[in-house]
């Protein structure tokens, strides 16, 4: 690869992609994947941070979610695509990172805060879950990339990732350069119900979701709720569903839509047949893409296993460099 910018993401396999995934980061992978020289990998340690107690889910998933990323458009081809724990440098560095990283920093990390709060039905009092900015670092360091692109849920692990790079570089001399975090501009995508999509909601539509399936979902989803009949004017600016039209209309049909809206000249079912005419022209590639891994599932592994490779043979460079400015 001869691209000059190096960057590198992950995801948790903590379930099938819905479309917030995919106008909130994905979309982002996969054009990245064509300027810059792109690593992005399945955090399955990352998973287990919380779900140490029930793994059982944790190898369909990876391989669920692979497909959905070369579904979205990502090319094994055109980017590394790997799988966190089978590149074991990423443990090695996060040991050696944790070294020097103040335990003040891990407790007082506002999404380490916030999650010891509200989740309560699983424990996570456990040393990995305060350590998961320490591992996220070591994911992102080892690249050396010079930018990671991540939704806004990620920016104080952003920020705790650069903080140890400045650390090491203190310490040991310059190696690390502080990566910036490359966020989506803000892409709208509710769920059904008007809340954060989210697969804990139950409220999404998934990247993998059959289309008769999207149809029962999209009918009871909200729309401009103080809208009763097609014969009082909607207001697309607080309907649920007009966000969608933004991300998949086009310019002339969102005008069009908007018109017929606030003039009460088309009704909210109508507006939806539009919408879900333009989401399966949307999915049907994805959907295509997808079932050629469906029909092979060797090739998953094929993927992963080339991808392992060259993230190794990249992570080998790094750790030498590392290891030898931290006197081992
Ligand atoms: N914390 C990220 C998430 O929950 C996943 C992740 C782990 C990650 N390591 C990373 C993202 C490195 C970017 C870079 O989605």
């Amino acid at each position: 690869m001869s691209k000059e910018l190096r960057t590198v993401s992950g995801m948790r396999p903590t379930g099938p992609l819905h479309l917030g995934h995919y106008f909130g980061v994905l979309k982002n992978w996969v054009e990245l994947q064509y300027t810059e020289e792109a690593y992005f990998f399945v955090a399955d340690w990352h998973a287990l941070t919380s779900d140490y107690a029930d793994p059982s889910k944790i190898r369909t998933n990876i391989r669920e979610m692979v497909k959905d990323w070369v579904g979205a458009g990502l090319d094994p081809e055109k980017c590394v695509i790997f799988r966190q724990s089978e590149v074991k440098e990423h443990a090695e560095l996060s040991l050696l990172l944790s070294m020097f990283t103040p335990v003040s920093w891990l407790e007082r990390n506002p999404t380490y805060k916030e999650q010891q709060q509200q989740i309560s039905n699983k424990d996570l009092g456990n040393a990995g879950f305060l350590c998961y900015p320490v591992l996220m670092a070591a994911d992102i360091l080892m690249y050396r990339p010079h930018g990671v692109p991540v939704g806004e849920d990620q920016l104080p692990h952003m920020e705790m990732t650069r903080e140890i790079a400045r650390r090491f570089n203190y310490l040991y001399g310059e190696l690390l350069p502080e990566p910036k975090a490359m966020l989506t501009p803000a892409a709208k995508c509710p769920g059904l119900d008007g809340r954060k999509m989210s697969k804990s909601y139950n409220n999404g539509i998934f990247l993998s979701d059959r289309m008769a399936d999207i149809q029962e979902k999209v009918r009871g989803m909200f729309t401009d709720q103080a809208r009763l009949r097609k014969s009082d004017p909607g207001n697309p600016d607080v309907c649920n569903l007009f966000p969608y039209h933004v991300l998949l209309s086009s310019p002339e049909e969102q005008a069009e839509i908007r018109k017929g809206c606030t003039g009460a000249t088309l009704g909210c079912v109508d507006c939806k047949k539009i919408f879900l005419k333009n989401l399966e022209t949307f999915l049907t590639p994805l959907q295509e893409r997808r079932s050629v891994l469906d029909a092979n599932p060797a090739r998953v592994d094929e993927i992963l296993a080339h991808g392992n490779e060259r993230a190794r043979a990249f992570a080998g460079q790094t750790m030498a460099l590392v290891r030898e400015k931290m006197g081992l």
